[in-house]
């Protein structure tokens, strides 16, 4: 592939927002990076150019069957003005393994972090300087060959736009209340439970916003076959410290094998805290809940960061969990890791 990358520059740049509530994924900069994939050349053509909309022929197969595959990794602002990125390597071999599994052809990770890096690098301006604010990135390809027939697309688009944004929740520190769906579910094993594609999302939406009707942020997955193991939430891993133990949902191929999640099993083992990955019964732990042994709740995720959770939902139980604060270990954990990604401590891991 001919490696080098395109620039073409815009006269006139965005105001930037500022005085405003970041959010999540409001905003996008003034750039993007895009490379475009065809059988007889493989990936080419690498360019960072204005952000604009992007012109695909109605046939496209991402409009009708979906093949798509997304990454989310941020960019942040040390105090020293470096602009650094966290482990972006996991991301693009997870990005590898969901094409696999979308049959969508291999990037060149390497490559894609020369061009994430290079892209940031031309939108420094917009790595925001505020704690808990970032540059979210998002990388994704699509299938781009115009044919209704259910086949693999012969074309392909990889695009990585940017976002400054800060709390994924607009709830700041404050404790997600967190609804478990015992109706719909989100993945199977087999299916495309672990891979980072579009549509777990829109399969998630019904029940989103049933959990937002009923007063909550998010919906907590259980698994697709008996509806009685815990899997993940809506946009992030989940963790239950109970009776001074710490429990994840195993990665079984129905779960998203989050970065984040990974992060923390080994800074809680380098810090000697009881740790399993295992399967969780949610009847299990609503007993321990009620017992008063479910000591505090959390997920995480590049986008929720480590999110407290505050109140739990299933059937006709409620639970309120450290009594609807953020617990020591959330806290420690948050204070940990994005002191890590933001060049204030050590990575030593
Ligand atoms: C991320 O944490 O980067 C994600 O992709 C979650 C997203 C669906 C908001």
């Amino acid at each position: 592939m001919d490696q080098s990358i395109t620039f073409t520059e815009k006269d006139q740049l965005k105001a930037k927002p500022e005085s405003v509530q970041l959010g999540f994924g409001k905003y996008f900069t003034d750039y993007m990076f895009e490379m475009d994939y065809s059988l007889e050349k493989g990936w080419h053509d690498p360019r960072i150019a204005p952000y604009a909309p992007v012109a695909l022929d109605p046939a496209a197969m991402i409009f009708h069957y979906g093949q798509e595959v997304f990454e989310g990794l941020k960019a942040y602002r040390a105090k020293d003005g470096r602009i650094l990125l966290f482990r972006p390597e996991k991301n693009m071999k997870r990005m590898n393994q969901s094409c696999a599994r979308l049959n969508i052809p291999k990037i060149d990770g390497k490559f894609v972090i020369k061009a994430i890096k290079k892209l940031v690098a031309i939108e420094k301006d917009w790595v925001p300087t505020e704690p808990g604010q970032s540059l979210y990135i998002r990388p994704f390809i699509i299938g781009t060959e115009p044919f209704l027939g259910v086949h693999p697309s012969g074309s392909y688009k990889l695009l990585v736009i940017c976002s400054p944004v800060g709390s994924y929740f607009g709830r700041n520190t404050k404790p997600v209340k967190i609804y478990v769906e015992d109706e719909f579910v989100r993945a199977v094993k087999g299916g495309v439970g672990f891979a980072k594609t579009s549509g777990n999302y829109a399969a998630s939406l019904r029940a989103q916003t049933k959990a937002e009707e009923l007063g909550f942020d998010q919906v907590l997955w259980l698994d697709g076959v008996e509806h009685k193991y815990i899997e993940e939430v809506g946009s992030m891993n989940i963790f239950f410290k109970v009776d001074g133990e710490v429990w994840t949902p195993e990665l079984d191929g129905s779960i998203l094998p989050g970065i984040t999640r990974d992060s923390v099993l080994e800074l809680l083992k380098k810090w000697g805290v009881p740790v399993k990955e295992k399967k969780i019964s949610v009847k299990k732990l609503f007993k321990k809940a009620e017992k008063q042994k479910l000591e505090e709740v959390f997920g995480t995720g590049t986008a929720a960061v480590i999110s407290p959770v505050g109140f739990l939902k299933w059937e006709d139980r409620v639970v309120k969990v450290a009594n609807g604060e953020t617990g020591k270990l959330s806290k420690k954990l948050y204070e940990t890791l994005t002191g890590i990604q933001n060049g204030t401590i050590k990575d030593d891991m």
